[in-house]
């Protein structure tokens, strides 16, 4: 892994500005819930302040949110206090047993790591979803010019240092060489006006296939 890139000290700084202490959900969830399996158990992947962690809580689902940064888990508790936090590296091992959830939610939290790492999260991903469950992920588009697409240094093809910190922009074909053996929900471009600037990114949502 690219260690000196670590990113926890600019995420904790991050959540520590005070414009950063928000949920600011933007609807991207809402036309998955009905095929989520009744009581489904939901893990939220990287859930910064907790803006999907709410929604799913208030549609009466049981979500595990998990964030590295001790901060986002600390803003997470006070504007969803509701919220079962726990801290958790993506870049480990997943402190979950093989086939713990029905959903793994990950939105715009999958796109920092080199490849190799990239693959090794998918396939941790696999391991604690069960068969048939469902992923539903947000990445950076490679089209995301607002965010770092077209600058900084290139580390490896996809992967960028955007003023100091690394950030994967996905084309389709990316998207399509990481889940390779999932049964495709939906896989679409998009943009999102929850942030200050349009934000271009790739939304994937995929049975697991055991
Ligand atoms: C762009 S924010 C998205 C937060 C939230 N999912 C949302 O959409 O509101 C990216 C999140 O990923 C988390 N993150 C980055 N690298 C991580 C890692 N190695 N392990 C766990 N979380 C990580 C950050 O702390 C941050 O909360």
């Amino acid at each position: 892994m690219y260690k000196e890139y670590k990113q926890e000290e600019h995420w904790d700084g991050h959540y520590r500005k005070k414009d950063n202490v928000v949920l600011n959900y933007d609807g991207w969830l809402d036309k998955y819930i009905d095929i989520f399996p009744q009581n489904a158990k939901i893990v939220d992947l990287g859930c910064g302040s907790g803006s999907d962690t709410d929604f799913l809580l208030k549609k009466g689902f049981s979500v595990c949110s998990t964030d590295f940064s001790e901060e986002a888990l600390k803003v997470l508790k006070s504007l969803v206090p509701q919220a079962k936090a726990l801290k958790v590296d993506l870049t480990e091992k997943l402190p979950f047993e093989d086939n713990e959830f029905d959903v793994v939610v990950a939105d715009l939290s999958l796109h920092y790591f080199e490849w190799v790492l990239t693959k090794q999260i998918e396939t941790e991903i696999k391991r604690i979803l069960r068969n048939e469950g469902i992923i539903i992920a947000r990445f950076n588009s490679d089209k995301d010019y607002g965010f770092g697409a077209d600058n900084g240094k290139i580390l490896e093809p996809g992967l960028r240092l955007v003023h100091g910190r690394t950030k994967r922009f996905f084309s389709e074909k990316d998207i399509d060489d990481l889940f390779t053996n999932w049964k495709i929900i939906c896989k679409c471009e998009n943009i999102t006006e929850r942030y200050l600037k349009a934000k271009a990114y790739w939304e994937f949502a995929a049975y697991n296939r055991k």
